[in-house]
């Protein structure tokens, strides 16, 4: 008899451990808050690697190491037809790497990127607009409070093109209008003019719309965040953060804080970063990111960090995958 007993104790127990080591944690999301997330460049364009979205780990270590809510840029044009519907494998994918997110804890931001300059005038409008009508219809069921929409990224209004301020909020509103036709409690993402400018936020004084955040970005200054990158002509000039530049970086956010108290409109702050491959050192690299934290902090403004992977990385992704690891500086100078 003893000995059954002790046989059924042991099945017991390695059934209790099985089972322990399958029982998935499920982190819960906290009502539709975002706080502090990370841009995972990759889809918005085809020349850069995107396996990584697809494993879970980099979920899992995204919010263990903190974040609430991640950025996926997608330049959906590349995933539709003429008429703007998008491709079944497509969003076989999409659901999967939006769900991974979601199962991990983290919201997802469903950012349509790289149209920055719609040819309004020869009808760009229309795919633009059915584009989004697509995506609403096929998320109209999803949990409002796990996927947001952001609707363009950037647009460049002051470069001449037909996209300009006007143009842009008039398609930005009545964009808003179809998705609120199918989905009317999907929270939405609104751009401000000239890339996202915080200068731009003046005109959004009259605004307050139920549900709509606004996205601002900042790279202040320009020549100290994008140095050493040849894609952006700063290639050959080494400059050191000094107190002007990080005194014009806090006047740049308190237009964002500014905003938010005069017109009571949610706000985030979901691109900034700097180039993070060693070029500038690991001293700047901390000031000037937990400049932007402390502050940020302090104001109560949501934001997210460009980007994952690349030039701006959070993560090393090493050489040919090995070495890979967190950069720590930059996740330290963020997690204050
Ligand atoms: C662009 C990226 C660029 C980043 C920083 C983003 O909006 O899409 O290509 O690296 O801004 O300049």
């Amino acid at each position: 008899m003893k000995k059954f007993i002790c046989c059924f104790l042991c099945i017991l127990l390695i059934f209790t451990i099985l089972g322990c080591k399958k029982a998935k944690i499920t982190p819960a999301i906290k009502e539709y808050t975002l706080t502090k997330g990370i841009n995972l460049s990759a889809l918005e364009d085809n020349t850069k690697p995107n396996k990584f979205l697809d494993k879970e780990k980099t979920y899992t270590e995204i919010f263990e190491k903190g974040f609430d809510h991640i950025r996926l840029p997608v330049d959906f044009r590349n995933y539709c037809n003429s008429e703007g519907v998008i491709s079944s494998s497509f969003y076989k994918r999409l659901d999967s790497i939006i769900r991974m997110a979601n199962d991990n804890g983290l919201i997802v931001i469903l950012d349509f990127h790289g149209w920055y300059n719609i040819n309004i005038k020869n009808g760009y409008a229309t795919l633009f607009t059915n584009i989004w009508k697509d995506i609403a219809m096929h998320y109209k069921d999803y949990p409002k409070d796990r996927l947001l929409f952001e609707l363009i990224n950037e647009p460049h209004t002051t470069e001449g093109g037909d996209l300009d301020a006007n143009t842009l909020w008039n398609l930005q509103n009545s964009v808003i209008a179809e998705i609120r036709n199918i989905d009317p409690q999907r929270a939405i993402i609104v751009a401000v003019p000239d890339w996202n400018s915080p200068f731009a936020l003046d005109n959004f004084k009259e605004y307050n719309y139920e549900n709509l955040i606004v996205a601002i970005h900042i790279y202040e200054p320009l020549e100290f965040t994008h140095q050493g990158l040849s894609w952006a002509g700063t290639a050959h000039k080494r400059i050191d953060l000094n107190n002007q530049m990080l005194l014009s970086l806090v006047q740049q956010l308190e237009l964002i804080s500014k905003f938010k108290f005069l017109t009571d409109n949610k706000v985030i702050l979901n691109e900034f970063g700097l180039n993070t491959t060693g070029y500038i050192i690991d001293e700047y690299v901390s000031e000037y990111l937990s400049c932007i934290a402390r502050y940020t902090k302090t104001h109560n403004i949501p934001w997210t960090y460009w980007s994952y992977r690349g030039d701006f990385g959070i993560y090393d992704t090493g050489f040919l995958g090995f070495g890979s690891r967190w950069r720590q500086n930059v996740v330290e100078a963020l997690m204050i």
